[in-house]
């Protein structure tokens, strides 16, 4: 595996590659690598020549009063990890080389993002579609290969690729759990151990609600006050919210049918969880 930390050496292997032509498949990541990125990397195996994973903590897409700062990075685990996954390529830039100069060009998301996370961390997909946009410019993958963890985040980037013609293929890729359920993720290490022993509550909750509703519920409401009982007794958290909404396009439904999403956000001390299920009624 090499590591490559600068653009233009970036480019020149893509461009090496390509001349073999080699299929491209990407992993975009921010690090902490678990097997929830690892999994990615395997989906991308399995249908591409070469696999090109980058591993950067983009300053845009995190609120003042987020985690940037204390975000976990360790490059050298998460390059060993990647190795040993498979991966060929590691692109490890800094923002320096990411962002040289102020943007003279904004990139706004303007739907599938007024719901959920996207309306609690005000300008977080901007952020998110910016590096994107240029890292799929300088990877040119034929597939990119995103966790359904983050499900509003597959929804908004399906928005980008398909508004600005990128010739790329958006893999949609299932959540990897923790054997009790938990999700895996880079933000789990900031749990207590009391919370880490609630969190599986919240996956918990939300295949109780896809019971319910595949034995006939169909209203919103009923689903998303029986998930917030059932939190309020498991949880000392604080329900963020508790949503339902159709997928890919994110609105409001009035009945529960076609296909739905239910996402929650839990805030604990330290961090905050967020799940979801995708349910086709
Ligand atoms: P990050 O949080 O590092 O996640 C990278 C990818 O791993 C995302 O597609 C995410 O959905 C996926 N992922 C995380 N936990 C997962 C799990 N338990 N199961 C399956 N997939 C999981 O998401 C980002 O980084 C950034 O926003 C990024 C897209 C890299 C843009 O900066």
């Amino acid at each position: 595996m090499k590591i490559i930390q600068n653009i233009k050496e970036m480019q020149q292997e893509i461009r090496y590659s390509k001349s073999l032509g080699k299929s491209i498949g990407f992993v975009p990541t921010m690090g902490a690598l678990h097997e929830g990125h690892l999994s990615l990397v395997k989906e991308a195996q399995r249908e591409n020549d070469i696999i090109v994973m980058s591993v950067f903590v983009n300053p845009l897409q995190f609120g003042p009063n987020e985690d940037f700062e204390c975000y976990p990075r360790n490059v050298e685990k998460d390059a060993a990890l990647a190795e040993d996954a498979g991966v060929h390529y590691l692109f490890y830039p800094d923002a320096s080389e990411m962002y040289p100069k102020p943007l003279s060009v904004k990139m706004l998301v303007k739907e599938r993002v007024n719901v959920l996370c996207g309306a609690k961390r005000e300008g977080h997909f901007d952020g998110v579609v910016t590096v994107l946009t240029k890292l799929f410019h300088i990877i040119q993958p034929e597939k990119v290969y995103f966790g359904l963890k983050d499900a509003q985040q597959i929804a908004v980037i399906e928005g980008l690729v398909e508004d600005y013609f990128f010739p790329i293929e958006v893999v949609r890729v299932p959540t990897v759990r923790e054997i009790d359920g938990l999700a895996k993720s880079s933000r789990n290490v900031y749990l207590s151990e009391t919370e880490r022993a609630e969190a599986p509550a919240l996956y918990e909750s939300l295949k109780r609600a896809k019971e319910k509703i595949e034995n006939g519920r169909d209203d919103p409401e009923e689903v998303k006050n029986s998930i917030k009982d059932f939190l309020s007794l498991h949880i000392t958290g604080a329900i963020d919210y508790i949503e339902i909404y159709s997928y890919p396009k994110l609105e409001r439904v009035e009945k529960l049918q076609g296909e739905i999403i239910i996402a929650l956000a839990v805030q604990f001390k330290e961090a905050r969880l967020i799940d979801n299920i995708i349910i086709n009624v």
